[in-house]
This record gives C-alpha cells, sequence and structure tokens, in this order.
C-alpha cells in the first residue's frame, strides 16, 4: 500500500473512501457542503463509542465515520483498534483509495497508530492460493492518504516503516516450513544488509557453528538435514566500540519436538517457532531503515528440530559454548538450547544489554494466553524500559520472578544443568533460568512470545502470525538511543 500525507481537506484528494474518527462529546470538525456527516451522527446512526462505524455516500465517494471513544482514554492501540475497524469493511466497499481524516490534536503516537493499525489490518497472506475464497471479500486498498491539519509526514512515515517491518515478520512466520528453512532466514538477513549501507551480516553453517564450541545449538541442529544458521547482523551507523543493544531471537523454523516427539495436534503449527528470530530481523530492518543512532547486534539461532538416526537423545550431556554442561532430558526443550549459544555469542560480540525474544514455553500460553507475553530479567531497570517499550507500542508484557528456588528445578545429577525441569512446574520460569545461566552480568530481558506470536487476537492481527515484537524493539532501540 502506497502511504501519502496532504494538508488538503479529503474532499480535495483523488480517495474514494474517507475515514474520519470522532471523539466522545466531540463534532466532526469540518463538515462539508453535501456530504452530511453531522446529521448522521445526530441521528445516531453514526456513534462516537470506541469502533462504531457508519457509512454515507457523497460527493461521489464514500465516507465512513468512526467512533473513537474518549479522548482521554484515546491511545495508539486503540487508533491501531479503530483502523482496523475501519479496514473491516473497506473489502465489500471496494475501496482502492482510502482518506483517513485525522481528528485535531493527535500525539505522534496516536498518528502513527492510525498508519500502523491501517497497514496491519489490510495485510493479507495470500502467497499460496489461486485466488481469496469466494465468501471473501479482503481489502484491496493500493493507497493510503493522510490528511492532517498540519504536516504529519514524519510519524506516518516511521508508522509505514515499522508496520511494513511487522508484515514482514508476519509473513516469514507464515511461510510453510517446507519453503521456510534456516538458509532463508539467513538469506533474508543478507537482503537486509544488501538494502541499509549501516546494516552487515555474517552466517555460519553447521561446521561453523560446532567450531565455535556451540555444543548446545549444534546438538539442535544435529537432527535435520537442513543446513542450520547462526545469523549475526549487525547496525554500526557510526564508528564505536562493542553495542548498545543485542537482540537475541529463536528461529527453529520447525520444531517437531525431536526424539521427544510431540503429539501430532502440538506439531502442527510449529512453523512459527522461529517467530523471535523473524522479529528480531525485521526490527533490526526498519531500525536501519528509521536511522537510529544506535549500535545493535542481532543474533539469530535458525535450525529444525528434526528426530532422526543422528538427532540428540534424552540422556546426551553437551558443552555450551561458555563451558556449561547440559544434560539433554528432553529433546523438545530445544529453543533455550539453540539460545544459551545465541546469548553467549551475542554477549561475546560485546552487547552491553541483551533482550532474547523466543517462542520457548507452552506453559506461557496457560499463564497469560495470548493477550501478553512474559518479561524475565535481570536487572529492574533495564526491566522498566522493556516495560515502557511495551505499553508504547501495545505489546504488552508482564513481569514474572527469577528467584534461585526456581533454580533449583533445572540442577542435574551429572551436568550443570538439564534442559528441562518437571512437566507442568513453573515451565516459563525454569526455562528463563536455564537462559539466564549464559547471560553473565550483561542486563538482560527474556521474552516469552509463545502465546502472542500466533492468534494474538487483536483487531489489526487477530489470526495466524502477528509479527509481535518488531514494535516492541524498535521502540526500545529508539529509547535506548536516547530519542
Ligand atoms: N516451541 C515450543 C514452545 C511452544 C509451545 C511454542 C506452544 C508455541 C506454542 C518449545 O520448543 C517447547 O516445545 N517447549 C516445551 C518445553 C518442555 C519440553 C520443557 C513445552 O513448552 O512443552
Ligand atoms: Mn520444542
Ligand atoms: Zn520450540
Amino acid at each position: 500500500m502506497r502511504v501519502t500525507t496532504t494538508t488538503q481537506a479529503p474532499v480535495d484528494t483523488a480517495a474514494d473512501t474517507v475515514a474520519i474518527g470522532v471523539f466522545e462529546g466531540e463534532d466532526v470538525a469540518h463538515d462539508l457542503d453535501g456530504a452530511p456527516l453531522q446529521a448522521l451522527l445526530d441521528s445516531g446512526e453514526a456513534r462516537r463509542t470506541l469502533k462504531h462505524l457508519a457509512l454515507t455516500h457523497a460527493a461521489g465517494r464514500r465516507w465512513l465515520v468512526v467512533g473513537l471513544g474518549a479522548r482521554d482514554d484515546f491511545d495508539a492501540e486503540r487508533a491501531r483498534a479503530a483502523a482496523a475497524t475501519v479496514v473491516g469493511r473497506l473489502g465489500e466497499l471496494g475501496t482502492r483509495t482510502l482518506c483517513w481524516e485525522l481528528p485535531h490534536r493527535l500525539d505522534e503516537a496516536q498518528v502513527g497508530g492510525f498508519v500502523e493499525g491501517t497497514l496491519l489490518a489490510a495485510h493479507r497472506f495470500d502467497r499460496y492460493r489461486a485466488a481469496p475464497p469466494e465468501d471473501e471479500t479482503p481489502a484491496r486498498v493500493e493507497e493510503l492518504i493522510v490528511s492532517d491539519h498540519h504536516d504529519v509526514s514524519a510519524p506516518v512515515e516511521r508508522a509505514v516503516l515499522v508496520a511494513e517491518a511487522q508484515n514482514r515478520a508476519r509473513d516469514l512466520a507464515a511461510t510453510p516450513p517446507n519453503d521456510l528453512t534456516p538458509q532463508t532466514l539467513a538469506e533474508r538477513a543478507r537482503e537486509l544488509a544488501a538494502e541499509h549501507a549501516a546494516l552487515s551480516v555474517a552466517v555460519l553453517g553447521r561446521d561453523g557453528i560446532a567450531a565455535a564450541g556451540m555444543g548446545a545449538f549444534a546438538a539442535v541442529t544435529q537432527g535435520s538435514d537442513a543446513e542450520p544458521a547462526l545469523i549475526t547482523l549487525r547496525h554500526e551507523p557510526a564508528d564505536g566500540d562493542g553495542y548498545d543493544l543485542g537482540l537475541v531471537g529463536k528461529a527453529v523454523t520447525f520444531d517437531s519436538g525431536g526424539l521427544s516427539i510431540k503429539p501430532a495436534a502440538s506439531m502442527a503449527t510449529m512453523k512459527f517457532d522461529m517467530a523471535g528470530g523473524a522479529a528480531v530481523l525485521e526490527a533490526v530492518g526498519a531500525i536501519a531503515a528509521l536511522g537510529l543512532p544506535v549500535r545493535v547486534v542481532a543474533v539469530v539461532g535458525a535450525t529444525e528440530n528434526m528426530p532422526s538416526g543422528r538427532a540428540m537423545r534424552p540422556g546426551d550431556v553437551v558443552r555450551a559454548r561458555t563451558g556449561t554442561t547440559i544434560e539433554i532430558v528432553n529433546t523438545d526443550a530445544e529453543g533455550r538450547l539453540v539460545l544459551a549459544d545465541c546469548l553467549a555469542h551475542a554477549r561475546e560480540l560485546g552487547a552491553r544489554r541483551l533482550v532474547d525474544l523466543a517462542t520457548l514455553t507452552g506453559a506461557i500460553l496457560s499463564a497469560l494466553g495470548h493477550h501478553r507475553a512474559d518479561l524475565f530479567a535481570d536487572d529492574d531497570a533495564w526491566a522498566a524500559a522493556v516495560e515502557r517499550a511495551a505499553a508504547a507500542t501495545g505489546e504488552l508484557v508482564w513481569r514474572m520472578p527469577l528467584d534461585p528456588e526456581y533454580g533449583e528445578l533445572i540442577k542435574s545429577p551429572i551436568a550443570d544443568l538439564v534442559n528441562a525441569g518437571e512437566r507442568g512446574l513453573a515451565g516459563s520460569i525454569t526455562a528463563a533460568e536455564f537462559l539466564r545461566r549464559f547471560t553473565g552480568d550483561v542486563p538482560w530481558a527474556h521474552v516469552d512470545i509463545a502465546g502472542t506470536a500466533w492468534d494474538l487476537g487483536r483487531p489489526y492481527a487477530a489470526k495466524g502470525a502477528s509479527g509481535w515484537g518488531v514494535r516492541l524493539l524498535v521502540d526500545l532501540a529508539r529509547a535506548v538511543a536516547g530519542e
């Protein structure tokens, strides 16, 4: 979708459909001759209740009045939801060019919310079918024009970059695992590096991972014929030492569980077990596109987790890059093995703060469902920074505890650690405790996105891959950059 901004009134644009939001206690800002929007409100057909929608035709175009609720309660997330409601009607209206007439006195985040909500809600993953089924009339908007009294091009452009990155992360997670392999992700990282001068990439394959002494990551890769990839993507807008931010992503392109094989129903959606890695890659692309003055190193561990004659076995003991030994008691707890070496790698490369994103545990679905991701952190200030970014972007988190007592649950009788605690006992926390063994004294935050990466249930990303984390990471990078 092409996106432009204008200070002209909607009637002076080429839009075939105009959307106007109205707050409680307020009226349509400019009623236009022959477009009786105010009359629509007065008659009660249009309402100011959040997401209420009314349609009229005038001046040769369609007008959608959408309720925004109370101005005091309004934020970027509500703007996204209101935009998604509008997009939901555009398919049946046959809209090609949409104009948003923004209400007066919005802040930049709210302006961005309308744009993000429009682009995210209009996004479809239909690469694999000839045509949408008869009973679906998806929005086919070609252009979005954002009209406001003053110039909103800066927040609009930022929102477009971030929403497009998020949509690309969704596409990566939605792509079937026979087409999206670890090497496909490596290729995507190379594409990003070719696009942006400040980005550079290095990729290690099976031999490189083993040669680097990453025995935990290597153990996961060994059951699969697909060549794994340890992807290191750097954003270096200026010379400097180390990295302000280290982003780490789990990218298991298919998680069968390995020899501790998953039941068929749980395995069916395991193509999205690379959602954390996809969000990290696309967030770095957005950080580069935005030109944020922040040095970032991203480490994405990409592999399949498969059963085979070469697969890791329950009972195996492996040695991670840090020297820590791990007794594998469940081959389905593979994400933490991948991340152990990726976190250590990011730290060795000089990351001064770490965040990892991973579809790590099913237990988090029991705890928080699809609405929030859980946050673990060993540094209160860093946790607070992640919480602020989460609140600002609507990608909500809830902080969970780390206590030495939970660490007791992952002690091995023969090695330093086991890779899984007792089933049904604080599964997300023991996974985080495991990761903590590999982050040293670098402030670290872990976000378990097993519940939010798929079927998020938001109006603009209800079903399928959500691209969760792209907005959060970009906002966090902006905060780290001091913007
Ligand atoms: N990728 C899964 C976690 C997952 C489950 C993500 C459901 C999304 C939806 C992860 O690798 C896994 O299998 N975790 C196990 C850990 C257990 C064996 C300790 C789990 O959660 O059951
Ligand atoms: Mn698993
Ligand atoms: Zn997994």
